[in-house]
């Protein structure tokens, strides 16, 4: 081994072994740890330092033991250090993979009778190495085919693939249940658990009982808890109306604007949606038209239902869109 490995080798490999497990071992984020903790980058140059120094040491205990040798030892130990690993085996196993070739002067006592313009054919013996990866391949090809065709007991890589697929999606649900934050207004729905209503009911009650009272009656905003919409009554619509405001100069801001996480703002919309039919200590007239859930249309019908009414509020409708 020693023989094999010269030193100005042997101390790098050492070295970069042992700099990858730093590496791999310390945690430092984006930047590689000794620039990250440069008492690593000391570390490290401590260790290059001693796998010279033991090197060194080697040298000189082996040359001062060498010089202690009498001239026979000293022989004995120059042809012992000249010595090479032979890798006798892997050779031998070699040779009989590649088989005997016929050599050249022979190759007449070989020669087929075939004659393709010219192009003449020898039967020389299969080289083993071929011969082997041949019989090797069919009976691969035999546990294969009866593997995934006869018993069908392991997966072709189409049933892999709608396997993963199926996967994917249990965990693609899974991510969305533990990130509520990525729900806009196309995904989200009406949140009914107790802890997200008590959450938007703390939300509402920090921003906009101002305006739309403490049990959505109405104010300067409208009333909140009747059939009557402005701006559409499906969770969508109030999501919507809650993360981008309602028309403009009309007092209702975007929220989205003004730090409500999503996930807040689907609890406060579901909470405000699960004030309707209650009734409030001083409700306000109701403005908009009753809202009909059947409608499926309603995600575009607000700004329409607008454009039919005064002109000014067209204008205001389509920069509410913009
Ligand atoms: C500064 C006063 C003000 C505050 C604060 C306010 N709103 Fe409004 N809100 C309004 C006004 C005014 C409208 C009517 C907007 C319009 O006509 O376009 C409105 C409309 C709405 C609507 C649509 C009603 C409809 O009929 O379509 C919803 C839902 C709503 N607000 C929820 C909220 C929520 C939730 C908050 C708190 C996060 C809030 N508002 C805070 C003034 C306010």
């Amino acid at each position: 081994m020693k023989n094999l490995f010269p030193s100005y080798i042997r101390v790098p490999v050492v070295f970069f072994i042992i700099f990858g497990m730093v590496e791999y071992f310390v945690d430092s984020g984006d930047k590689p740890a000794f620039l990250e903790y440069p008492i690593i980058m000391l570390f490290l140059l401590l260790i290059l330092f001693v796998l010279i120094a033991i090197e060194g040491i080697v040298g000189a205990i082996e040359s001062v033991l060498f010089q202690s040798l009498d001239e026979a030892g000293k022989a004995r130990y120059i042809a012992n250090a000249s010595k090479v690993p032979q890798f006798k085996k892997l050779k031998a196993l070699y040779a009989k993979l590649k088989g005997d070739e016929t050599p050249i002067e022979e190759e007449h006592e070989i020669i087929l009778d075939h004659n393709y313009d010219g192009i003449k054919e020898l039967d020389n013996n299969l080289p083993p190495w071929w011969l082997y990866s041949w019989y090797a391949s069919m009976v691969f090809a035999a546990i294969y085919l009866f593997n995934f065709h006869v018993t069908g007991s392991s997966d072709t890589q189409y049933e892999e693939l709608d396997n993963e697929y199926a996967q994917a999606k249990i965990e693609i649900e899974a991510y969305k249940k533990t990130a509520k934050n990525l729900v806009d207004v196309n995904s989200v729905v009406l949140l009914t658990d107790a802890a997200d209503l008590s959450n938007g009911k703390k939300i509402f009650g920090a921003n906009c009982v101002a305006c739309h009272m403490a049990d959505g009656g109405g104010g300067i905003g409208p009333n909140l808890t009747d059939k009557y919409w402005i701006l559409g009554g499906d969770i969508k619509s109030v999501f919507r109306t809650i993360s981008e405001g309602g028309r403009s100069g009309k007092g209702m801001i975007s929220w989205k604007k003004e730090g409500l996480k999503p996930v807040e703002m689907a609890q406060v919309a579901s909470y405000v949606l699960s004030l309707q039919g209650t009734t409030p200590a001083s409700p306000k007239d109701p403005e908009g038209d009753i809202w009909q859930p059947e409608d499926t249309e309603d995600t575009t019908t607000p700004t329409e239902t607008i454009e039919t009414t005064e002109d000014l509020e067209i204008e205001e409708s389509v920069s509410m869109n913009n």
